[in-house]
């Protein structure tokens, strides 16, 4: 078998340390809220043939419930695959998951299906809004498959586009807005099930500058208001503007894994 140069799956990250150390990475800390991921030496190694990719090396992460954090870092670093674990899309080869206090490192793919239901929101760069609907209707799309009522998904989906700015287009279709405001259309579905997590890839960089600082703004008030926000940009200045930014490396997080709410 031929080992990748950034493969060293055998080799014990920091946050192996970390576990062992003084301060493991679960202390009991007074001050700390609860937190909404507990990433404990993840791993995920990709096998395509005869060779083996360590994309993530052991990752300890606590994000706290409020935190909102930017995750930057090197194209290859494992940012996709970090994200692609958070959101419950892929499992890690090893390593404990709990998200909102449930581990969900070794479900299945129905199980998962429904945690990101429940308890994700997702804002893509390309919006991912369906052409032939309506902003509500878009909006309103979670909770059909959460099996929530007609009346209630309506109420719901109205009172999330009205949050982010956008009650008087309710009735437009995606071509007939901005891309700042698909984009909003866009958080709108993604909080409307009150998630416990917003999880954001690049969602500004298919954005002018005006609808990036729209959407960012938008972001802020969300984390004000509590949301729980971790956000994926290749973009400094973007990452500038969330509470704490989070690098990561061939497969490593360097530095801080606490993140505060
Ligand atoms: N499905 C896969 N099969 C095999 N190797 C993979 C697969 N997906 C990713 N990799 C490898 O895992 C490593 C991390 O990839 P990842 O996509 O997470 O990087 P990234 O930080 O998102 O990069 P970018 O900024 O370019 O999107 C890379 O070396 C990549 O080649
Ligand atoms: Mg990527």
């Amino acid at each position: 078998m031929v080992v990748a140069p950034v493969a060293s799956a055998a080799a014990p990250g920091p946050g192996a340390e970390g576990m062992t150390g003084t301060r493991p990475w679960n202390a009991v800390d007074p001050g700390a809220r609860e937190p909404v991921i507990e990433l404990a030496d993840v791993r995920k190694v990709y096998a395509s043939g005869s060779l083996e990719v360590a994309a993530l090396r052991g990752i300890d992460l606590r994000v706290e419930q409020g935190a909102y954090l930017a995750v930057m870092g090197p194209s290859g670093s494992g940012k996709s695959t970090l994200m692609n674990i958070l959101g419950c899309l892929d499992t890690p080869s090893s390593g404990i998951y709990r998200l909102a206090g449930e581990d969900v490192s070794t479900l299945g793919e129905d199980q998962l299906a429904h945690i990101r239901n429940r308890r994700i929101g997702f804002v893509f760069q390309q919006f991912h809004l369906l052409a032939g609907l309506s902003a509500w209707r878009n909006v309103e799309l979670p909770l059909v498959y959460a099996g929530v009522g007609k009346a209630e998904r309506r109420e719901r989906a109205l009172a999330a586009l009205d949050r982010v700015g956008l009650a008087d287009r309710a009735e437009h279709r995606p071509a007939e807005l901005s891309g700042g405001q698909q984009q909003r259309v866009a958080v709108a579905r993604a909080v409307v099930t009150e998630p416990a997590m917003l999880l954001a890839d690049e969602p500004t960089g298919n954005l002018d500058s005006a609808s990036t600082d729209d959407v960012l703004g938008l972001l802020e008030e969300l984390s004000g208001a509590g949301s729980t926000i971790i956000l994926i940009t290749h973009e400094l200045d973007v990452a500038e503007r969330t509470g704490t930014t989070v690098h990561i490396r061939d497969g490593l997080i360097d530095g801080e894994t606490v993140v505060r709410g």
